[in-house]
């Protein structure tokens, strides 16, 4: 059983965004790379702040994924460093929002500074019904398969909608539907696998550094032109498929 708060934000679009090119937008102008992510963090600031408006309810935001462990040491501690400010200094502003921050990912790998901050900010904006933000942290779509198929291991009366809680840590989110990859490429690198089963796939070449609200509105205005037919011959609401 959904609560209230939950089926508000439900009845709104579901939007993951793979948020690339920090780092070539930044060389590309001299700058380092570090800059670029920088720059990321305030077209994510700018994008939780249209997303409400433009009929998103929940937003989840890929900012590091567990392959991202391969980068230069230096990249890293600034990536989590970011991360850790953008929660300090966001996080109420967010509440005032009613933005509900929670959080994807392992916890175990990250500098102990942010798992507190991750545990806190989920707490503070725990009431938050405008918009579900989640951020993606040390995330991989196959693992957390691989760990709710662990964890479901044994499990007679296994069904979708139990293995799906096991997968995104919730009860009864909704499926994505539409995913936004900035920066040109084309591909999921991991991302959100399972719940994008049906989602719509927009691609732009626009670095993440300059994404902005009316991105987001493009992105959302060509999904709406889109025909959703979800195995069947006419187009249906995302809302309205049956569960099988
Ligand atoms: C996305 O930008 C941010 C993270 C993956 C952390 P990139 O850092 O991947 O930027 P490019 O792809 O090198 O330009
Ligand atoms: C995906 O971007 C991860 C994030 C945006 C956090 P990458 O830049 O790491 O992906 P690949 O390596 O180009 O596939
Ligand atoms: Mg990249």
């Amino acid at each position: 059983m959904q609560s209230n708060l939950s089926s508000k934000l439900n009845a709104r679009l579901h939007v993951g965004i793979i948020m690339d090119g920090n780092g070539r937008w930044a060389t590309r102008r001299g700058l380092s790379r570090l800059r670029g992510h920088e720059a990321g963090v305030e077209a994510i600031r700018r994008v939780v702040e249209a997303a409400p408006d433009q009929g998103v309810g929940t937003l989840t935001l890929y900012a590091f994924s567990s392959d991202n462990w391969r980068r230069p040491p230096a990249e890293v501690s600034g990536l989590m460093a970011l991360l850790r400010s953008y929660l300090d200094k966001e996080i109420d502003s967010l509440a005032r929002n009613g933005v509900r921050l929670t959080v994807i990912g392992r916890r175990d790998r990250l500098p102990g500074g942010l798992a507190q901050a991750i545990g806190d900010a989920e707490t503070t904006t725990a009431a938050g019904d405008a918009l579900h933000l989640r951020i993606a942290i040390d995330y991989s779509a196959r693992d957390a398969i691989l760990n709710a198929a662990v964890k479901a291991a044994g499990t007679a009366d296994l069904t979708r909608e139990k293995l799906a809680q096991l997968i995104t840590g919730e009860a009864g989110l909704r499926d994505v539907d539409l995913v936004i990859r900035t920066s040109g490429e084309k591909r999921l690198s991991d991302f959100l696998l399972w719940e994008s089963a049906y989602a719509e796939l927009h691609f732009t070449d626009r670095m993440w550094p300059e994404f902005c609200a009316d991105d987001l509105a493009e992105a959302l205005s060509s999904f709406h032109r889109r025909e959703r037919r979800f195995g069947g011959l006419r187009a249906i609401a995302s809302a309205d498929v049956p569960s099988l």
